[in-house]
């Protein structure tokens, strides 16, 4: 049996957070997609961390965690990572696998990422420049390396083909970066990588599903970013959506049981493209600001807004939500009234859908307004002590979305969630 928890907006909703929350149910937690552009912060005790291709079940002592074949793997990162981990005590050589299948990120995969954004000009991404798009292009165009690869003696023959089709591309973006040095790190990277354990991720996983285990998988990004159904090309380079998690490590759909999805009580972006219910004033500021809400793979300011139901229930419908988290809930507490997005304006007509190209139409929310609930929330432990104003706002999302809001997170600490 699998359950999944993944993003509905445009990432960053508290996946790490609630993830490493739920992992106590489950034996295997696994990443099904995305690379190190993931950022997803946890707190144990009281010592905050941000794992980007460690999955967030791994300050679980006994239970198992995955990098699916659907990550692409930066080994540079995925160093750095477990010494970080380690240095809190985890042993991740005792229950971190990886798949034979999951495609490596090179050094020029990040070069390129670069000489692309360059090229863009005003239309860049806005992406994290890990290499996560130039990956995921080698892994559809069929010329990727993949970790099982690593075992191989033509390993480097094959590294070194690649390395002189990556350079006749930047060649062509007239782009030049001494590339010796991160070279040096992933040769060193790639002998680390080598004593993990690698394994054939689908019999592994199903093997351990036909047993009876449990099995999280864990989604990066959100689904306002995935290639098909995002805010193209405003997006990522994988599939974050549920679906991804059948092709992102081997799993029959039939397998999927429960789709948690994440929610902000409000919203953020990271980067360039469409977010109608953006906020461009001192709003927008307060929630910046009270949300902490700068990057944490890249530090940069998110984009801060309003709830975009419009958005949230096309995400519910794409990924089949069957329960919400309402994350960062204690945010708000500062707020006097809420908005919340029920219909979007776009050419003086009102409409329910995402349209096509959000970013070539001039989209006007249409607000419901509520009244703050104007207190403190961190203490609350349950619906019965949950401020009646704060009831209003969480049925109206239950209302229009008609999937249950099942658990609110009030703080970032991992034990601060209030269940419904
Ligand atoms: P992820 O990428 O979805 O895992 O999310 P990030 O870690 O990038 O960003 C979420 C941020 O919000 C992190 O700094 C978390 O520690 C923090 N966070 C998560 N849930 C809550 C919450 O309920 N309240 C507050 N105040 N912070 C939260
Ligand atoms: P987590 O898992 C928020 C955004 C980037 C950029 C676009 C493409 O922490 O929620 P990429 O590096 O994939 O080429 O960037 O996607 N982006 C994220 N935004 N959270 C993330 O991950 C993101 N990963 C990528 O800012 O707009
Ligand atoms: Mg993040």
């Amino acid at each position: 049996m699998v359950d999944v928890i993944l993003g509905l907006q445009w990432g960053d909703e508290g996946k790490g957070k609630i993830v490493d929350f739920f992992a106590k149910n489950y034996d295997v937690i696994a990443r099904f997609q995305g690379g190190p552009n993931a950022g997803h912060t946890l707190y144990v005790n009281d010592k905050k961390i941000v794992l980007h291709q460690i999955p967030s079940g791994i300050f679980h002592e006994e239970k198992t965690n995955l990098i699916g074949n659907g990550v692409v793997l930066d080994p540079v990162i995925l160093r750095k990572e477990c010494d970080a981990v380690a240095a809190m005590g985890v042993d991740y050589k005792k229950n971190l696998y990886i798949s034979e299948r999951t495609h490596l990120i090179l050094p020029t995969h990040r070069a390129l990422d670069k000489a692309s954004e360059l090229s863009k000009g005003n239309d860049k991404i806005g992406s994290t420049l890990k290499g996560i798009g130039p990956a995921y292009m080698d892994k559809t165009g069929r010329n990727g390396l993949r970790v099982g690869d690593l075992l191989d003696k033509n390993f480097t023959t094959q590294y070194i083909k690649l390395r002189m089709k990556h350079q006749r591309l930047l060649d062509n973006f007239n782009f030049q970066e001494d590339i010796g040095q991160w070279e040096e790190e992933f040769f060193d990277a790639l002998e680390f990588l080598k004593e993990f354990k690698i394994v054939n991720g689908e019999y592994f996983i199903n093997e351990k599903i036909a047993k009876g285990q449990r099995v999280l998988a864990e989604g990066a990004q959100g689904s306002m970013l995935d290639v098909d159904f995002g805010t193209f090309p405003f997006v990522t380079s994988s599939s974050t959506i549920s679906a991804g998690v059948c092709s992102g490590l081997g799993i029959a759909p039939q397998k999927i049981k429960e789709v948690i999805g994440i929610t902000k009580a409000y919203c953020t972006r990271v980067g360039s493209g469409p977010f109608p219910t953006e906020l461009l004033d001192e709003t927008g500021d307060f929630l910046r600001k009270a949300g902490n809400e700068f990057g944490s793979t890249t530090g940069r300011p998110r984009r801060c807004g309003w709830i975009d139901l419009v958005a949230l229930r096309f995400a519910c419908m794409i990924n089949g939500v069957t329960q919400i988290v309402m994350t960062k809930a204690d945010i708000l507490d500062g707020l006097e009234e809420l908005k919340v997005c029920n219909s979007y304006r776009i050419n003086g007509e009102e409409r329910n859908d995402v349209p096509f190209q959000m970013n070539r139409l001039n989209i006007e929310p249409i607000y419901k307004s509520f009244q703050g609930w104007h207190t403190d929330i961190s203490n609350v432990s349950n619906h019965d002590n949950m401020p009646e104003k704060m009831k209003m706002y969480v049925n109206h999302m239950n209302e229009f979305l008609q999937v249950p809001v099942k658990y609110i997170s009030n703080g970032p600490g991992r034990e601060q969630i209030v269940t419904l």
